[in-house]
């Protein structure tokens, strides 16, 4: 067997064989061998009300969960042999006791079995380790039962046993669910592998360490009071006040004044100060970053600016065009009769940079189904952690620009999924609503 076969044969198990998964196995271990996360914040009270506000709590039953699932990925899975495996393959990273217990299909949120309770208190806690030395697709090793895996050396509780794990408390941990291959072998989500190639991971700082801050106090009611108590929220690109700031923007004009019908040459920079992986990162098949350049001259009139291209492979995938039609394969799959693909980018303005790494399926065309990618590696334009991207802009002051004073403005905006992708599935404003990572502006004189 050539090399390349018998290790796409071992990507397949992954997704495939029931039995043959890494880490643990479908079915392995029924809902009853976990308690809910309502028992465990019977003590831990502050940290499961984090918890449930987060999407730890939600993620399998926030609408785009659902909606991608059951209308994609479920029906993708029984037309597509290659793809058979993510009807499992799914759930056991966005809710890991429905797979373990062989819940597969779970049935959906409406139906509010235990399905919903996502990624809990006792799927973390009872997790060992993984079976795999770069961890990817839940390849956790998990022990339900007694003992609670964290990172404390002298935890006493009434209710279990506690182990300090060294584990748990490792960025390998969080990467046994935010690393993920398609069944093609495409790395799909690379959230702790961007951390590992970069400036954080050398300096020690954990993914804990940003995501779930922490902060002297008890974890349980009759706890002792703790330094650094590690809190639960998990907040990243959903929360807007986590997403502002994280990207610096400054923006520089090479002139002062330029008169109607001659050139402005601008300059923006963007850099990501804050972020330990690539922003966007985890789902990077649909995420939307967009740089948004203004002109407002002295009556009010806006203009649009376009990026100058750079001349890099791929570019045109990070350069907003209102007529490029995308996401083929979702039509495929829900068998729509005529349909000719969505707006690839939404609306954002024709010309406008996005930062980017774009998914492509077995044919070539771009996708948002990450389980249905062959390749993404043609181009990835997204901003690294502590990178700075560099913008240019030249152009045309129109005829008609107001003489006086002109305010261009740079914007960064962020949205979860293409808006044209939000509206195709009516999904509710707020999962894909654009937000404001930064803003700067200049301004520059008109004259006659
Ligand atoms: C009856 C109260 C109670 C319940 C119920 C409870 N715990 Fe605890 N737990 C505690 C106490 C008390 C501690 C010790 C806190 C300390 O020493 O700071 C603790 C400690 C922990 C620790 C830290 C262990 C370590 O070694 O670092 C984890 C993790 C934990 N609990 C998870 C859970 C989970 C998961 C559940 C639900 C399956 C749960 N607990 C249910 C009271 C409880
Ligand atoms: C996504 C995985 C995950 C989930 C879900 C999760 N935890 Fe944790 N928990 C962790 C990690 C990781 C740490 C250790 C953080 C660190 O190393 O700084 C931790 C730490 C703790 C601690 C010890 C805090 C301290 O600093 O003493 C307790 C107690 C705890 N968790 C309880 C819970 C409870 C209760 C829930 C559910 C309401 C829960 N956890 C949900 C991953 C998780
Ligand atoms: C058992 C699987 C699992 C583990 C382990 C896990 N996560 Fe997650 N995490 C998820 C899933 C699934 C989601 C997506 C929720 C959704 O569907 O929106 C998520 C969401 C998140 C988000 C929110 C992202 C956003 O878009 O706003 C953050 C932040 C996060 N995880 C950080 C961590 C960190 C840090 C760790 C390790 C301490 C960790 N996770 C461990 C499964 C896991
Ligand atoms: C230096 C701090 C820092 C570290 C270290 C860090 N993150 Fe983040 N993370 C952020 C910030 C800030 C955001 C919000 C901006 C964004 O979406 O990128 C974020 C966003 C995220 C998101 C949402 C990404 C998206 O585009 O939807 C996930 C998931 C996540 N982090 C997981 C992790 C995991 C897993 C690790 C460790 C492998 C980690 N983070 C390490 C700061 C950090
Ligand atoms: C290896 C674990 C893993 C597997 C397998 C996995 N996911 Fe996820 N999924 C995640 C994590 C972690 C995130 C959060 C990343 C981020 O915030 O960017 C996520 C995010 C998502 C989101 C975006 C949620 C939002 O609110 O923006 C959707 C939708 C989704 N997954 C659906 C699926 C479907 C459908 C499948 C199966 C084809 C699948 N996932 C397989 C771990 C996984």
């Amino acid at each position: 067997m050539k090399l390349n076969s018998f290790f796409s044969l071992l990507i397949c198990a992954v997704f495939f064989v029931p039995g043959a998964a890494l880490g643990v196995d479908m079915g392995a271990h029924p809902y009853d061998d976990f308690k809910s996360p309502r028992y465990c914040g019977s003590c831990h009270r502050g940290i499961f009300q984090e918890w449930r506000q987060g999407l730890m709590s939600q993620a399998f039953t926030h609408e785009w969960d659902q909606v991608e699932y059951f209308r994609l990925a479920l029906p993708h899975s029984r037309k597509l042999e290659k793809v058979a495996g993510i009807k499992g393959g799914c759930i056991a990273c966005h809710s890991p006791m429905a797979f373990m217990s062989g819940d597969i299909p779970p049935r959906k949120a409406s139906a509010n079995t235990r399905a919903n309770e996502g990624v809990t208190c006792d799927v973390c806690h009872s997790i060992t380790g993984t079976s795999e030395k770069v961890p990817f697709n839940f390849s956790y090793n998990i022990e339900p039962g007694r003992v609670k895996n964290g990172p404390r050396k002298d935890a006493v509780s009434p209710a279990h046993a506690s182990k300090y794990s060294d584990f748990v408390t490792s960025p390998e941990f969080c990467a046994t669910c935010h690393d993920e291959k398609s069944p093609y072998g495409a790395v799909v989500k690379g959230t702790y592998r961007e951390w590992k190639a970069g400036p954080y991971a050398a300096e020690g700082v954990r993914c804990q360490d940003c995501h779930m801050y922490h902060a002297d106090g008890k974890s349980a009611s009759m706890g002792k009071a703790r330094k650094g108590m590690a809190h639960h929220n998990f907040h990243g690109s959903h929360v807007p006040g986590k997403l502002a700031g994280t990207v610096d923007v400054a923006l520089y004009a090479a002139r002062e004044s330029v008169s109607s019908g001659g050139k402005l040459k601008l300059r923006a920079e963007l850099f990501n100060g804050k972020a330990g992986h690539y922003i966007p990162s985890g789902s990077a098949e649909e995420r939307m970053l967009w740089l948004e350049v203004w002109a407002v001259d002295s009556k009010g009139k806006r203009f649009h600016l376009p990026v100058k291209p750079a001349g890099f492979k791929g570019e045109k995938y990070t350069i907003a065009d209102s007529s490029a039609l995308s996401y083929m394969a979702m039509g495929e799959i829900m068998e729509l009769d005529g349909y000719k693909g969505i707006k690839r980018d939404g609306n954002v303005p024709d010309g406008a940079r996005i930062f980017r790494k774009p998914f492509f399926d077995p044919k070539g065309r771009q996708t948002i189904c990450q389980w249905y990618t062959a390749d993404n590696t043609l181009v990835d334009y997204r901003i690294g952690p502590r990178e700075t991207k560099v913008e240019k802009y030249e152009w045309t002051v129109p005829q008609d620009a107001a003489p006086g004073k002109m305010t261009v403005t740079a914007t960064l905006y962020y949205s979860e999924i293409p808006s044209s992708l939000g509206e195709f599935f009516k999904l509710p404003g707020s999962e894909y609503s654009p937000m404001v990572v930064n803003s700067a502006s200049v301004e520059v004189e008109i004259t006659k």
